[in-house]
């Protein structure tokens, strides 16, 4: 009877604190997956010292919080409901069903980048393996490192290497590795786009180059929603004056660092696609590029393969 008491008051206090936030709490349509009740309900774990995503505690049961507990989560929803993004108040962050850990040195991995996670275990399953049982794969601008290590998670005969120019975020992807438990997989370096990979032993090394660059131009930016300018790093989304800053440095240096006939597989900006499809075109290094479309047909990944002459 007590238990149904329990539960029957915790049900009762989240549909009150979803209602009350409702209006409160600003949702953003590049984190779909932080609903307000999603929200609450991760704060709540939060509050009971138990960390955990947003889409994870959708379905987590919710145990009793005590006096205390319940003036911490009121506390955690102000402050979400002020701007603090959800995954700087849980510290955790889901991408590809894996539990991330979250700061502010890095990019919150976003949904949308599950279309170019998807687009390189495809690639890695169906045309790297059959030809390579041990594939070397390259994750530039690597952030909290939820690209490398989704990989690693997902097709664990590669040896990943990533890097990113930010040394926290650099550092925060090592954590991810090992709380993930592929830090024997996934090698994270600090540095400039290819600079970590200059040595001899990196050139025409890599089955898959991925990257999910900036892509933001500078002018755009005070565009962008006021909670993500605010509190994630700009350095994760400047991309100069025209948004394509470090992916022109990506389509110049990569097939240094490909094998022949390796792939390269990239994220872009909405409407960035067809044009960075047709440029490719031309360029012989690349073989013909394909568009990954989200579920409104905008392409949001382009992958190529690397000419066998490249
Ligand atoms: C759009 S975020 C992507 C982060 C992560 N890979 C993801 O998918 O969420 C871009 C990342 O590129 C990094 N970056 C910016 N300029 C760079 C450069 N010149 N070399 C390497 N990394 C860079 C930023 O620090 C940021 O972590």
């Amino acid at each position: 009877m007590l238990e149904h008491n329990q539960s029957d008051d915790c049900s009762k206090l989240l549909r009150s604190l979803v209602q009350r936030y409702a209006s409160r709490i600003k949702l953003l349509p590049d984190k779909p997956e932080d609903s307000v009740e999603a929200t609450v309900r991760a704060l709540w774990l939060c509050a009971l010292g138990a960390p955990t995503s947003s889409v994870k505690a959708l379905n987590a049961p919710l145990a009793a919080l005590t006096t205390t507990q319940i003036d911490d989560l009121k506390e955690l929803l102000e402050r979400r409901a002020s701007g603090v993004p959800l995954a700087h108040l849980t510290r955790r962050q889901d991408f590809m069903g894996l539990e991330y850990k979250c700061s502010e040195a890095a990019l919150i991995p976003r949904k949308e980048t599950e279309i170019l996670a998807k687009a390189a275990c495809s690639l890695l399953i169906e045309k790297i393996l059959p030809v390579n049982q041990r594939p070397r794969v390259l994750d530039l601008c690597t952030g909290c490192g939820n690209l490398a290590c989704a990989v690693a998670n997902y097709v664990p005969e590669c040896a990943v290497f990533a890097a990113d120019l930010s040394p926290d975020a650099a550092r925060l992807a090592g954590e991810n590795a090992k709380h993930l438990g592929c830090d024997d997989r996934v090698q994270i370096f600090a540095g400039d786009l290819f600079g970590p990979f200059s040595s001899e032993q990196f050139a025409k090394s890599f089955d898959l180059i991925m990257c999910n660059p900036p892509y933001i131009s500078t002018g755009k930016l005070p565009q962008m929603a006021e909670e993500t300018i605010t509190h994630e790093p700009k350095m994760a989304f400047d991309a100069g004056p025209f948004g394509l800053s470090i992916l022109d440095r990506l389509l110049r240096d990569a097939p240094q660092y490909a094998t022949p006939g390796g792939w390269l597989a990239f994220e872009v900006g909405l409407g960035q696609g067809p044009g960075i499809i047709q440029r490719l075109s031309k360029d012989a290094r690349f073989k013909p590029a394909t568009g990954v479309l989200d579920d409104n047909k905008n392409v949001r990944a382009v992958t190529a393969q690397f000419s066998h002459n490249n």
